[in-house]
Formats: structure tokens, C-alpha cells, sequence
């Protein structure tokens, strides 16, 4: 999705209904001082909530592959008065610039499927994961690019990680994933 469109779709209304950002601190099963990387943060519409979830200590490693992205998260940030977000240029097919173990959580929403190989970047975010985290990864129907749930499982499981919980339905699932031993 190009930047100029980000606060336009992603941040929409009808959105807010389907795939509220409630639903994504919910799943994240969040506590006091976690420290959360979001994988695809866009314009930040859901990194906002789950880092004003986790304040005053908690920390939220905001990375996405286009600067445009990560300017409109910073106007957010300023209007939203929340300080406790590290924006990350990163390609997450790549390498993801943050230390091996550094999170307690990893969540993406409508990501997986715009990158050519999805696996490459959910080994990043194994990687990056605590023994003991967790992986929440969202997707919805209206994304032109919406992948099946088995899709996503399948990605998972290629990269080590074993379905753990899901809750929304087939046309909008969270799925949770814990790492494989
Ligand atoms: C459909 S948007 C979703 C944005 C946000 N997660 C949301 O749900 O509002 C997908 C985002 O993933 C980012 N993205 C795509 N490929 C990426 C990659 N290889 N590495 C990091 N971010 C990527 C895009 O720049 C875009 O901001």
C-alpha cells in the first residue's frame, strides 16, 4: 500500500468495526513494560493503541519498509501525545535491525501478504521473538491481498511456528503463534 493512501484505508471507519484495535491488544495478551515490535506499521492507526496498552515502561519497535509510512506514524504520535514508539526502517524480507530475543510480542496486520516471500520475513520475526513470545498476525477480506487462514498457518508452520489460539472468524482472523521448540 503507498504511503498517500495509508490514514485513508487504514484508519477508515468501517475498519475501526471489523478489525478494531481492540481486537489486536486483546490478542496480544498484553502486560505492563512488554516490549512489542509491529511488523508493517503503516500509518500506526494499531501501533498507537497496543503502545498507549503497554505504558508508562512498555516500548513499541514500529517497523516498516517505506519512510512515507513512518512520517505519518510520527504525525500520529505527536497528535496522540504517545512517546513510547521507536520508529524502524526496515525491509522485514531483509534484516530486521533489532537484537535477536528482543520481544516479547510480534504482531502484523495486512502485511504477510504484500511481501514476495513471507516466509524469509517470519523467520525474521522468530528471530527477533523471546523463547516464550508470541505472534499475532490479522488479516481482513477487503484487503485486495487477503490470504486464506490456512495460508497464514501454512506460512507459520513453514517458519517453526505452531498455531496456538485465533479468534475473529475466516473473513477477519487474528491468529496467535507460539515458536516451535
Ligand atoms: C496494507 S498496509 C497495513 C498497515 C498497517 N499494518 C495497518 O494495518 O494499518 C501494509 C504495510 O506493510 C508495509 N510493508 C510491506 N512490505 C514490507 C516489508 N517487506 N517490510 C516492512 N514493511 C513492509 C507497507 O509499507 C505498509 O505500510
Amino acid at each position: 500500500m503507498p504511503a498517500k493512501m495509508g490514514n485513508a484505508i487504514a484508519a477508515g471507519p468501517y475498519r475501526s468495526r471489523v478489525q478494531p484495535p481492540s481486537m489486536i491488544v486483546e490478542a496480544l495478551d498484553i502486560r505492563p513494560g512488554m516490549e512489542i515490535v509491529e511488523l508493517g506499521c503503516g500509518s500506526g492507526f494499531y501501533t498507537i493503541a497496543v503502545a498507549k496498552a503497554i505504558q508508562p515502561a512498555g516500548l513499541v519497535f514500529a517497523v516498516d519498509i517505506q519512510q512515507g509510512m513512518l512520517d505519518k506514524l510520527k504525525v500520529r504520535m505527536d497528535q496522540e501525545g504517545v512517546e513510547n514508539i521507536i520508529p524502524v526502517l526496515a525491509d522485514a524480507e531483509g534484516h530486521i535491525p533489532l537484537d535477536d530475543g528482543v520481544a516479547d510480542a510480534v504482531f502484523s496486520i495486512t502485511v504477510l501478504p504484500e511481501i514476495p516471500d513471507p516466509q524469509k520475513a517470519l523467520l525474521q520475526v522468530k528471530r527477533i521473538l523471546k523463547d516464550d513470545g508470541i505472534f499475532v498476525n490479522a488479516e481482513f477480506l477487503l484487503d485486495p491481498d487477503f490470504p486464506l487462514r490456512r495460508t497464514v498457518v501454512k506460512w507459520a508452520r513453514q517458519a517453526g511456528f505452531t498455531l496456538n489460539r485465533q479468534v475473529g472468524n475466516p473473513l477477519r482472523h487474528v491468529l496467535v503463534f507460539t515458536k516451535d521448540e
